[in-house]
């Protein structure tokens, strides 16, 4: 062997591979954006403003976001030859028929920039027709410039400005969490120099799972069956009995609490109060606590907040995909400034010296 090798932890536990000047978890553990946290955004600015930091570094000017919010709008719609495709598809699972069309999307001219704009731009309205053409729903077509409140009017149906800003809480939370699987699946891809689809589409399958952007379709399912705190409990403790995972807590990097669970707990106080279901959550979140130390992560308030902001369980991760696109966009052009393909090596454990 020519070249030296290293061995890390399996799943890369604690490696860090490369840099970045995107985000980063600070020393108080606190979620920061283009060094900016999170949090302190989320408060005072829209989510087309944080998309625009996400991905040009720096927060817009109120001229750079009104030529930001337009070009979004004039490449967020989709083509008639995408919506036969979602029609003949007829998927199910919203995200799997986002995964398809983006495959299918040709970017013709402009430069990289305009060519990732031109993807992530178009998810919502991706999103809102694999949705609604599944359920034999109208589409809806909306030239709503404000980004959050047309990502909702698509997903709901609803022109509710309240209930829009609610939704902007967590897609801003959802908008980028540095070497995070999806994006480090987009990050190998496009270390390959591939195409901006090509790699947006690693990136989307790669969120799909379980593991990551996918269980908050399932902690939905348990959260909503409990009548009381100790109903909730008592499920918990059963999958912790039978060894199995409760979806919605733990976090490879948020060991103590995840900032932006905790964020969106505060922005559901806002929204319901401590309604009954709320105390059980907060049960569920302090019986996780006692029992295994492991804190609630985005997904588990995620899940409950959408539900009460009026969103269907199918759109939920796929509104994390339409949140979560700006940060891949950024991720794409960080990688392809400075690229090195990216290719480790594995230890063979399989078999040895046998003969044909
Ligand atoms: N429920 C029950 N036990 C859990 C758990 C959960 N949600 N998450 C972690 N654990 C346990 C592990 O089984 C392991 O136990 P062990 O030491 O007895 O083997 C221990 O806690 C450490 O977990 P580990 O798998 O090393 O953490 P990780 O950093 O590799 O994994 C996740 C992080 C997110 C993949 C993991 O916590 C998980 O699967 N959570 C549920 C899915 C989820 O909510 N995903 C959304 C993430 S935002």
């Amino acid at each position: 062997m020519s070249i030296s090798e290293i061995e890390v932890p399996r799943g890369l536990s604690g490696v860090i591979v490369d840099t970045t000047a995107i985000a980063t978890t600070d020393q108080t553990g606190n979620l920061v954006y283009r060094g900016y946290r999170a949090v302190d955004l989320a408060a005072k600015y829209s989510f087309g403003q944080i998309a625009y930091l996400i991905v040009y570094g720096e927060l817009p000017s109120r001229s750079q976001y009104s030529e930001f919010e337009q070009k979004i709008l004039s490449l967020s719609h989709i083509d008639e030859k995408y919506v036969k495709l979602i029609q003949l598809l007829k998927e199910s699972n919203v995200l799997a028929s986002m995964r398809t069309v983006t495959s299918a999307i040709h970017v013709e001219g402009g430069d990289r920039m305009e060519q990732l704009l031109n993807i992530a731009a178009k998810f919502p309205e991706i999103a809102s027709d694999s949705y609604r053409i599944y359920r034999n729903l109208e589409r809806i077509h909306s030239e709503e410039a404000d980004m959050s409140r047309r990502i909702y009017l698509l997903s709901t149906g609803k022109d509710d400005p309240e209930r829009a800003k609610f939704l902007e809480k967590i897609l801003i939370m959802y908008m980028e969490h540095e070497f995070n699987a999806s994006t480090f699946a987009l990050r190998v891809a496009a270390s390959t120099e591939t195409d901006p689809a090509s790699a947006i589409n690693a990136a989307l399958s790669t969120l799909k799972g379980p593991l990551h952007g996918g269980a908050n379709s399932e902690i939905l399912s348990y959260l909503l069956k409990f009548k009381n705190e100790e109903e909730g409990i008592d499920f918990v403790r059963k999958k912790l009995e039978n060894k199995q995972l409760v979806m919605g807590f733990g976090h490879r990097i948020y060991k103590t609490k995840d900032p932006r669970a905790q964020f969106i707990k505060e922005e559901l106080r806002k929204l319901i109060g401590e309604t009954k279901r709320f105390q059980i959550a907060d049960a569920i979140e302090n019986y996780m606590w006692e029992q295994k130390n492991l804190p609630a992560n985005l997904d588990f308030y995620g899940a409950f907040y959408l539900n009460e902001v009026g969103i269907d369980e199918p759109l939920y991760t796929p509104l994390f995909a339409v949140a979560r696109v700006f940060g891949w966009v950024a991720h794409y052009l960080e990688q392809s400034a400075n690229n090195k393909l990216i290719r480790p090596l594995s230890k063979y454990v399989g078999k040895t010296d046998r003969k044909v």
